[in-house]
């Protein structure tokens, strides 16, 4: 097993600046899961690090070991793509043997290893069958098996599980922790999928537009955006943001936007006049049918809005309202139910609110 170290790193095709000047850490062991949206860059990244893709500037570097010259097949990875890309006409078992068979490494060798990824995988029953004769979520696997079965010391994967039902992406992605916690082999994880990222990852790297953006463990990023971007990219249904005035109103500052004043956190770090963008998450605003509970003391005007539409999802009520013509959302446990067209009334959990500059749209 080895670290991964990206230094400075940058990639352009041609006049196109794709990566700019990355840095990026991943400890000996660790799950670090490279999430943003489509073309910001992630797949180049990976490919880079892969030794698929020449470095434009900077450095990859694999424990002290520089590998930026290093062919990708004398790195030491295994990568998984979203097409599995399995060998069509080689059953199950010969698909895992076959690196192994390439590196002329004994045939006793070779059926231990390919028996124990098999186990490992569950794909013993299926080790003389081929590709066509299994399932996604079984090829899948087994594009996974000719991964382990390399011993490497980075597993690079680009969105193996796009392809898969989402049950069995679910499931996969269940497996895949499992087998990193029994392995613990340093793996970088490519997705644009933040639920799939939140849940695997020991360490989510958000990307926009070929920069970091930010990087912690999941529930770090979750808790603590540190810009608008990154707030409103992560969770899902995603955090409510209303593009508010700092103003005083009865003594205190709030924040307003038309008719609407929203509660300020206590130690809120605004001044009177800034234009901010406040951030509430849909289970930190409780919903209730009474005005007189959702003000929080005589001053304050309860916030009222109208339901537009409501999703029930089995464990939680997903609430969109229009909130003085902001879409808003919110998420009740309580089995109460809300109908299209009545009058509904919020009560924000001031503590959970996010405050972002209006300008340079960072955490305040
Ligand atoms: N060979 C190329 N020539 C020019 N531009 C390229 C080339 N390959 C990729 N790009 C550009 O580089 C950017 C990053 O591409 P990349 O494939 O890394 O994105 P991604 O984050 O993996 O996106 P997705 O989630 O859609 O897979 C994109 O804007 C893409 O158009
Ligand atoms: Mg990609």
């Amino acid at each position: 097993m080895a670290s991964v170290k990206i230094s400075n790193l940058k990639k352009e095709y041609g006049p196109v600046q794709v990566l700019h000047s990355l840095d990026l850490e991943v400890a000996d062991g660790d799950f670090v899961v490279l999430l943003g949206p489509s073309g910001c860059g992630k797949s180049t990244l990976l490919r880079m690090i892969a030794g698929l893709e020449p470095i434009t500037a900077g450095d990859v570097f694999f424990d002290d070991r520089r590998v930026n010259d290093i062919h990708a097949k004398d790195r030491n990875i295994a990568m998984v793509f979203q097409n599995y890309a399995l060998y069509a006409h080689m059953s199950v078992r010969k698909n895992m043997a076959f690196s192994m068979r390439l590196k002329k490494i004994d045939k006793k060798i070779i059926d231990e290893k390919v028996e124990w990824a098999a186990s490992i995988l569950g794909l013993e029953p299926y080790l003389d069958r081929l590709p066509k004769e299994l399932s996604g979520g079984q090829r899948q696997r087994v594009a996974m098996g000719r991964a382990i079965v390399r011993d490497p010391d980075v597993f690079l994967f680009d969105e193996p599980l796009s392809n898969l039902d989402a049950k069995l992406r679910v499931q996969m992605r269940t497996e895949i922790k499992d087998l990193h916690q029994r392995l613990k082999t340093t793996t970088v994880y490519v997705t644009h999928d933040q639920i799939e990222a939140m849940t695997m990852a020991d360490e989510v790297v958000i990307m926009r537009d070929g920069v970091i953006e930010q990087a912690g463990s999941p529930m770090d990023i979750y808790d603590n955006p540190g810009n608008l971007f990154v707030a409103q990219f992560i969770g899902s249904p995603g955090m409510n943001i209303v593009e508010c005035q700092v103003s005083e109103a009865n003594g205190k500052l709030c924040a307003t936007k038309g008719d609407l004043q929203l509660p300020l956190p206590s130690n809120a770090n605004v001044i009177n006049g800034q234009t901010i963008y406040y951030g509430i998450r849909p289970e930190h605003l409780q919903a209730t049918r009474q005005a007189s509970l959702a003000a929080s003391d005589s001053n304050d005007k309860s916030i009222t809005g109208v339901v537009r539409v409501v999703e029930p999802t089995g464990p939680e009520i997903h609430i969109y309202s229009k909130l003085d013509n902001q879409d808003v959302c919110s998420i009740s446990r309580d089995r109460v139910l809300w109908a299209p067209g009545e009058d509904i009334h919020f009560i924000p959990d001031v503590e959970h609110v996010h405050l972002f500059d209006g300008d340079t749209k960072l955490a305040i």
